[in-house]
């Protein structure tokens, strides 16, 4: 029986992952690659110097690591003019219902983002104490799809792999849940979602009760 639902930030609990998409088309235009919203799904979930690293091999560069990191600076100097006025009325729908509704049915909560600015949101969202366990994006070694980031959330919540539910909206993140061995619901299309146990539009289709028994 599960015992936590481990969440992503990105995607899941606000739409952020907007955000993200539109900070790294304006790069992908300034250098000169194609990008689109299909593209960006390989993208999701991704960490930065990550996702910098998919968009430039869609072209020929030849760069030194401080010209990426340069760029890597500027889209996140976008993404935080973008999300700089965020408020909880930016919480999807559903999203603080889930959270309290996990609460209440006794399970722990855990967030699994690897974003550096995923502390910044959720203090904007206003939901930072809804969380037993936050990790600590500078402190994970490998990105999603590892599965470091989902095991690391698990081993302080103090709960088994088998017992956790993780909750995603990127390809990269379900591959994380499912070789960190737990239960993946994916949020969005399940024609995208493939690997994942269970696909829900939205977190106002998520209920606990569903997993208990
Ligand atoms: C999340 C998003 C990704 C983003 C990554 C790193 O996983 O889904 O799109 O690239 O975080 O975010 P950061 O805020 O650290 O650049
Ligand atoms: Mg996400």
């Amino acid at each position: 029986t599960f015992k936590a639902v481990i969440f992503d930030l990105d995607g899941v609990i606000t739409d952020t992952a907007h955000y993200h998409y539109l900070a790294w088309k304006r790069l992908a235009e300034q250098v000169g690659v194609p990008f689109d919203e299909v593209f960006n799904e390989r993208l999701k979930g991704v960490d930065r110097m990550g996702s910098l690293n998919l968009i430039l091999s869609q072209g020929r560069f030849d760069l030194t690591e401080e010209e990426k990191v340069a760029l890597a600076t500027q889209k996140n100097t976008h993404y935080q003019e973008l999300i700089a006025e965020m408020t909880p009325e930016d919480l999807l729908p559903g999203a603080v219902q889930a959270l309290d509704e996990v609460r209440q049915a006794g399970l722990k909560i855990g967030l699994a983002s690897v974003s550096r600015n995923a502390f910044t949101v959720l203090s904007s969202l206003g939901i930072t104490e809804k969380f037993d366990y936050i990790v600590d994006a500078s402190t994970i070694a490998r990105g999603k799809p590892d599965p470091e980031i989902f095991l690391k959330a698990a081993a302080e919540l103090g709960v088994t792999p088998e017992e956790c539910l993780g909750v995603e909206d990127a390809v990269a993140g379900v591959a994380s849940i499912k070789s960190a061995g737990m239960y993946a619901v994916g949020v969005g299309d399940p024609q995208v979602l493939t690997q994942a146990d269970r696909v829900i539009p939205g977190l106002q289709d998520f209920s606990i009760a569903d997993f208990l028994d």
